[in-house]
């Protein structure tokens, strides 16, 4: 067996993706060019080895807790339609057999206090090592009934905090821990710091801190563990940096590049908040510097709509000049359907980190920068390069030195 940790599990990417891996196990759902890039022949070495039958799902929370898998998903399509309801019905015997665990929320910012009622380890009064415990021993039991196991964070982006010298290094993070100092951690970092003392791989589907703390880095070294984010490059980032090397490639200078997001849903709730917002759209800027190697004026807005519920409308306007220096324009309206794009990555995400764990490889594994907005170390953002360097370790095991796979940036 397979297992996938899924923190946010009651959100929408997770339900969507413990509703697509019920219904595929139960023969229902199509699984051939439906968006799951490891199920392409091209990646039969991940696909054999990781298949989608032997997948077995955890996960933590810090709502709806009195539910199972199936009333969590079925919450969530009833607000979104977003597939048909045979697949909910095909998975519900395995569905309502899933029960979150209590997570934590520590530092997660105004967006997710504006979720409503909290359930937290941290409500229950334990302290920072305390929690670390019981995340850990949820991890652990999940991997002895599986065997192995990967950690994926698909939890509401958090705020990111300013990181301090005892982030830099592992003894610092530790000192943190044991003088509970609550001020100085999120939960992310708590997520991971438990992921890696596990020996579980972690990747993050968000833009929070996790594992690019050098503290939780630093561990994963020592324990060998892989890990890669940050942030699911799922669809407007997609666009972005599949048009931008076009430009780059016809030797046409971006002027400008606008991009206008709407969404609604609890991501939408969270995202409209200051502090939270701040990270995504960190993560979502530096990739179209990263794909052509300078900065052109950018703006990037998301802004929360109800009526959308998890759809998403971006409408990107950018502004380029060509021969004799005329100034042109392109725009583009992209719908897409968040957690549907999103579900199929995060199983992507999941199978490729335990496919480099099988390898023996550990530390960030760069070569999955293809499924992230913001990869880790500031990997090239060009999709087709991404693409490649994701193909060349599959099937030959080729590592291609960091320094080589880094976006350089040469002008502002
Ligand atoms: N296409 C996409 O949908 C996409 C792409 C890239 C990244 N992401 C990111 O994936 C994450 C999930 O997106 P979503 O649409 O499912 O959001 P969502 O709001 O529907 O789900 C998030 C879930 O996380 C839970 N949660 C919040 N803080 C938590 C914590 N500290 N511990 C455990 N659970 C926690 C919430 O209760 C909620 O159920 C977001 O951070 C989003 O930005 C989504």
């Amino acid at each position: 067996m397979t297992g996938i940790w899924l923190i946010g599990a009651y959100g929408a990417v997770s339900t969507t993706t413990l509703v697509g891996i019920a219904a595929i196990k139960a023969g229902v759902a199509p699984r051939v060019q439906a968006g799951i890039v490891t199920e392409a022949p091209e990646c039969d070495p991940i696909r054999s080895k990781f298949p989608l039958e032997k997948m077995v799902m955890g996960g933590s929370e810090v709502r709806f807790l009195d539910r199972n898998g199936f009333q969590a998903s079925e919450k969530i399509w009833e607000e979104n339609y977003h597939f048909r309801r045979k697949y909910l019905d095909a998975g519900k015997n395995e569905l309502q057999k899933f029960r979150a665990k209590k997570g934590t929320a520590i530092n997660c910012g105004p967006g997710v206090d504006a979720l409503g009622t909290l359930e937290t380890l941290e409500g229950e009064g334990l302290t920072l090592s305390e929690i670390i415990g019981k995340l850990m021993k949820d991890y652990e039991s999940f991997k002895n009934k599986t065997g192995e196991a990967v950690v994926i964070n698909a939890a509401s982006t958090e705020p990111h905090i300013t990181l301090t010298e005892e982030h830099n290094t592992l003894d610092g993070f530790e000192g943190l821990i044991d003088e509970n100092k609550v001020e100085k951690v999120t939960a992310s970092m708590l997520y991971a710091y438990a992921a890696m003392k596990q020996k579980i791989p972690y990747g993050n589907f968000t833009p929070s801190h996790g594992a690019t703390v050098p503290a939780i880095r630093e561990l994963a070294i020592r324990e060998q563990v892989p890990y890669m984010g940050d942030d699911g490059k799922t669809g407007e980032t997609l666009m972005k940096t599949t048009l931008a090397p076009m430009f780059k490639m016809r030797n046409l200078k971006i002027l400008g590049w606008a991009g206008f997001n709407i969404l609604g849903d609890d991501d939408g709730i969270t995202l409209s908040k200051d502090e939270n917002k701040a990270s995504k759209i960190e993560s979502k800027d530096k990739a179209i510097s990263s794909s052509i190697g300078y900065s052109p004026f950018s703006i990037t807005e998301i802004k929360y709509f109800p009526p959308l519920v998890d759809h998403k409308v971006a409408w990107d306007y950018i502004s380029y000049r060509g021969f004799l220096g005329t100034k042109m324009a392109l725009q583009f309206t992209w719908h897409g359907i968040d957690s549907i794009l999103a579900a199929p990555i995060v199983i992507d995400i999941a199978r490729s980190l335990l496919f480099a764990k099988s390898r023996g490889e550990f530390g960030a594994i760069h070569e999955l920068a293809f499924f992230f907005k913001h990869p880790i170390d500031d990997i090239i953002g060009n999709t087709f390069i991404q693409y490649k360097f994701y193909m060349d370790w599959i099937t030959e095991g080729r590592k291609v030195e960091l320094e080589k796979m880094q976006a350089k940036i040469i002008s502002k």
